[in-house]
């Protein structure tokens, strides 16, 4: 049943974002006001196939709507170029028209790679997120940021192409590990920390039904979460301003995977986690929070057993001229000015590039001592 719903409204589209459990076997209902001539191309890993792929099929099927499905590997890795010209190629090799509708049916790498797919193929087709981790219900399937990897960094060649639809299905989460549960979770920990003091005030005492996971909790997480996000994607759809505060932690966050080389070791989420903490720490540092707020977010991370550091062999391997280097690759550098997002109090964040750069590099060295 669908117990939440928001409307994203951008520009370029607006859309519904329907949260609610054990939905996958009625995807057919909610899905069929969406697809235009009744033809999908659901693309998906061999992970989610197994788990997942029949109950959509069966519940599409049902409401004559024709599926073809695209199965690629599973991984960060699997976002390069080589897998977009491989779904491309199987897409237009199906003859693919414009009328026909792409399902992203997994995480936030599915989601952002079919996005990215969808943006070029034909100029632009519909496309539809299903997003099956708690991170991509949370973030990367609202608000049309798509993209894949090069070696010069992540996510650097992309689009901002909006979905026709996001189906949340929370019952799908089941099946994900805690570790992908946190890493989702620091995402949700992000919303609060940038714009959202009473949804901390929220997660904080509710941290032991979040963190079993009951289910009308992860509902309330996932809509108070996306809710957060339409309102700043609403007002800044390709990131030309306050958008950049929904990357709070991220510039540490994706140095960190870069240097990693996107292994396992360190899943995306992680190093979100670990990033927000680094920027934690420089806000405390640079005298824009007190003690005591850094306090509070480190207990709660710590408490909800958060990743918090960097991993004794990835630390051996870097150093603070490294990680700086790693961090100019990202999009907020303008000019040569590393754009940080900092905290100014709980439920308040601030893009700033007046920071020093001693204080950067204290935060650093602490990390990778
Ligand atoms: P992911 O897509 O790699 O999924 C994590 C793992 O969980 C994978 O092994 C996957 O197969 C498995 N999995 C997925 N659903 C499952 C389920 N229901 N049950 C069991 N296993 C399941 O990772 P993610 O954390 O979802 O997404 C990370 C990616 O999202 C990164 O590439 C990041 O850059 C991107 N991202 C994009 C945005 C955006 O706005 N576009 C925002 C945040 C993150
Ligand atoms: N996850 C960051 C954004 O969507 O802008």
């Amino acid at each position: 049943m669908i117990k939440k719903k928001l409307r994203v409204n951008t520009k370029q589209k607006s859309y519904d974002i329907l949260i609610g459990n054990n939905l996958i076997n009625n995807a057919g209902n909610f899905l069929q006001n969406h697809i235009k001539n009744q033809r999908v191309f659901i693309i998906t890993n061999k992970t989610i196939h197994k788990l997942y792929y029949a109950s959509l099929e069966k519940s599409l099927t049902k409401k004559n709507i024709k599926t073809y499905k695209i199965i690629i590997g599973d991984g960060e890795n699997q976002k390069n170029i080589k897998t977009i010209n491989s779904i491309c190629s199987t897409l237009l090799n199906y003859k693919i028209n414009r009328d026909d509708t792409l399902i992203a049916f997994g995480g936030g790498v599915i989601g952002d790679i079919v996005g990215f797919t969808a943006s070029i193929t034909l100029r632009g087709v519909n496309f539809i997120q299903i997003p099956t981790t708690l991170l991509a219900q949370v973030d990367s399937s609202v608000g049309g940021k798509t993209g894949i990897n090069t070696k010069e960094g992540k996510n650097l060649i992309g689009t901002f192409f909006q979905p026709n639809l996001v189906l949340a299905d929370v019952s799908l989460l089941r099946s994900l590990s805690h570790r992908e549960f946190l890493a989702g979770y620091a995402e949700v920990i992000k919303y609060s920390l940038i714009m959202d003091k009473s949804f901390f005030n929220w997660l904080v005492k509710n941290k032991r039904r979040v963190s079993k996971q009951e289910v009308s909790y992860i509902i309330e997480i996932v809509f108070r979460s996306c809710k957060n996000k339409a309102k700043i994607v609403n007002k800044d759809e390709n990131e030309k301003n306050i958008r950049a505060l929904l990357n709070f932690g991220h510039t540490f966050g994706h140095a960190i995977e870069s240097l990693n080389n996107y292994k396992k070791s360190v899943i995306h989420g992680e190093a979100v986690s670990i990033g927000i903490l680094m920027a934690i720490e420089l806000s405390l540092l640079e005298g824009k929070i007190k003690k005591v707020v850094e306090e509070k977010v480190k207990a709660h991370f710590h408490q909800m057993k958060l990743k918090s550091s960097i991993p004794k062999k990835l630390k051996s391997k870097i150093s603070v001229p490294k990680f700086i280097n790693a961090m100019q690759s990202d999009k907020k550098v303008k000019d040569n000015t590393l754009n940080l997002i900092l905290l100014n109090e709980v439920g308040n964040a601030k893009i700033v590039n007046n920071f020093s750069t001693s204080n950067l590099r204290k935060v650093i060295k602490k990390h990778i001592e």
